[in-house]
């Protein structure tokens, strides 16, 4: 193990879901949506960038025709807090009208992000918008929503790694574990 990867590991308080797990729960979420969607007009909608290893993972396991696009969006607020106030900085490439709407994101904490981007893409019209999410953190949510494809319900701890990030670090972890509090307090 390299230092960095040591620092980085360091960094990690437990591991929550290790690749296997990940990896074994995304087959099946793939295979559901394969069936689901199997007849359909699909495109799959990620939120950037936090959603990028699940995508990839996700999209090889349901082996159907489908499409991608992208959203980026930044949501106000502190590093750790979501402030509900969320701006559009990338939109989609391609029109959604009439099409069947996948969302795929890494994570629902407040629901804030999202009930924001259903809203932005509901007024595209598209035939269905369902949303499929690796973890679903229930005990912050402020909105409800409806999760049609959740991976995981994980506690209300701070996770990092396969996308998720603090400052823009632990994406590139491959499984999801919980930072220690002590590195976000420096
Ligand atoms: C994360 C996640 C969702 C949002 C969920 O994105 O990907 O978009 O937060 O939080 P909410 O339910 O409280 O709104 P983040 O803003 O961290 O961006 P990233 O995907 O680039 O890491």
């Amino acid at each position: 193990m390299s230092t960095r990867d040591a620092t980085m590991m360091d960094d990690v308080a437990e591991i929550l879901l290790d690749t296997e797990t990940i990896s074994s729960r995304v087959r099946q979420l793939g295979a559901d949506i394969a069936r689901d969607y199997a007849a359909k007009d699909v495109v799959l909608v990620s939120i950037l960038k936090g959603a990028l290893p699940f995508l990839a993972d996700l999209m090889r396991a349901a082996p159907i025709p489908l499409a991608l696009d992208f959203l980026e969006v930044s949501s106000y607020g502190t590093s750790t807090e979501t402030s509900g106030v969320v701006r559009v900085l990338k939109d989609l490439a391609n029109p959604i009208e009439g099409r069947h709407v996948l969302i795929v994101e890494d994570i629902i904490d407040t629901g804030l992000t999202l009930n924001y981007v259903i809203e932005h893409l509901r007024a595209q019209r598209p035939a269905s918008i369902k949303l499929c999410a690796l973890l679903d953190k229930p005990a912050r949510r402020i909105v409800p929503l409806q999760i049609d494809y959740r991976g995981f319900e994980i506690p209300d701890k701070f996770v990092i790694g396969y996308g998720l990030d603090y400052a823009e670090r632990y994406r590139n972890l491959p499984f999801i574990g919980v930072l220690r509090p002590e590195v976000y307090r420096r």
